[in-house]
């Protein structure tokens, strides 16, 4: 074997130690069988056993508990799956206005293996690979602090053009006349909000959260992505307006 041919192999021996390290890393980021653990204890009354939403305590309740077997989630950073940061975002914050809790006062590590457990139930993320499917969009820039004035304006007006009144209504009471006729993908009733209100909005309350639920929509909802129809500052002002017909606060990076 001559000297540069053993640089080679032992180049490529390298890369595949590295990357097979790297598996194991990212693998190590939660143990689904200490979540599933927790699961049972914690979960399973309102998602049920195997996970379809129909736990003991789900019934009668508005919006149901997530069936989390169809790879259908309202809170995601890509247009199909959430990524390992979205589940335990969600996860340690709750759904403000819903019935599910936050559940912030367990460790990092719990919260981590619950992510990986939940992962478990829906073949979609099987299907996916290992590695948890990439933001599409890179994130957000927050518009220059001098253009608000014009970008108040101009997402009064889109909230009408795009067509959020519909189901929104005027001023985003949920009274708009699409809005007694949607249906969510688990074939329930939904509803817009009752008004938009900060302290239950469901991604999170800066402006930049309300951007990337237009961004990506909310999967297995009515609430659609704007990223085809809308530029990214028509959804930066969209979402500032959005922002105003909330609760009073102050937007993020402001
Ligand atoms: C008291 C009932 C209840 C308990 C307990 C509960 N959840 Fe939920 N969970 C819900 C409801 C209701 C929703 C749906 C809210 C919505 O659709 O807006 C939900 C939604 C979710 C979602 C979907 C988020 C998305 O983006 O769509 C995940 C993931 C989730 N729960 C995980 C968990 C985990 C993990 C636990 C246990 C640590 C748990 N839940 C405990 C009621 C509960
Ligand atoms: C076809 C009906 C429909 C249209 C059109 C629509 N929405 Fe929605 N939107 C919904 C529904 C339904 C929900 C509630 C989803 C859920 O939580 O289950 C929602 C949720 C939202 C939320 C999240 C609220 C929360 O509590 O977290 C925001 C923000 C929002 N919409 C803004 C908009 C804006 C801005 C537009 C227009 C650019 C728009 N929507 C267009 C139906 C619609």
């Amino acid at each position: 074997m001559n000297t540069p041919r053993v640089l080679r192999v032992g180049a490529v021996c390298l890369i595949v130690l590295v990357l097979a390290v790297s598996r194991s890393v990212s693998a190590q980021d939660g143990d689904p069988n200490s979540g599933k653990a927790e699961y049972q204890i914690l979960c399973i009354e309102c998602h049920g056993t195997s996970g379809k939403g129909d736990g003991r305590v789900a019934f009668g309740m508005f919006p149901r508990p997530r069936n989390l077997t169809t790879g259908k989630f309202k809170i995601r950073s890509t247009p199909t799956l959430p990524t390992d940061e979205d589940l335990f975002e969600v996860i340690s914050r709750g759904m403000p206005g819903t019935a599910m809790p936050s559940w912030a006062a367990l460790s990092e590590a719990t919260r981590r293996d619950l992510v990986a457990f939940v992962k478990t139930l829906s073949p979609e993320f099987r299907e996916a690979g290992p590695a948890p499917a990439a933001p599409s969009q890179e994130t957000p820039q927050m518009p220059e602090l001098r253009s608000l004035g014009k970008i108040f304006a101009q997402g009064r007006q889109l909230f009408q053009d795009a067509g959020c009144v519909k189901c929104h209504g005027p001023t985003g009471l949920g009274d708009g006349p699409k809005a007694d006729r949607l249906k969510d993908d688990w074939d329930y009733r939904t509803l817009p909000p009752r008004g938009f209100s900060l302290a239950r909005m469901k991604r999170g309350r800066t402006v930049e959260d309300i951007y990337k639920i237009l961004l990506n929509g909310m999967g297995g909802t009515p609430m659609p992505s704007f990223t085809d129809s809308l530029s990214e500052e028509e959804m930066w002002a969209v979402a500032f307006h959005v922002w105003t017909l909330s609760a009073a606060g102050v937007p993020s990076g402001l």
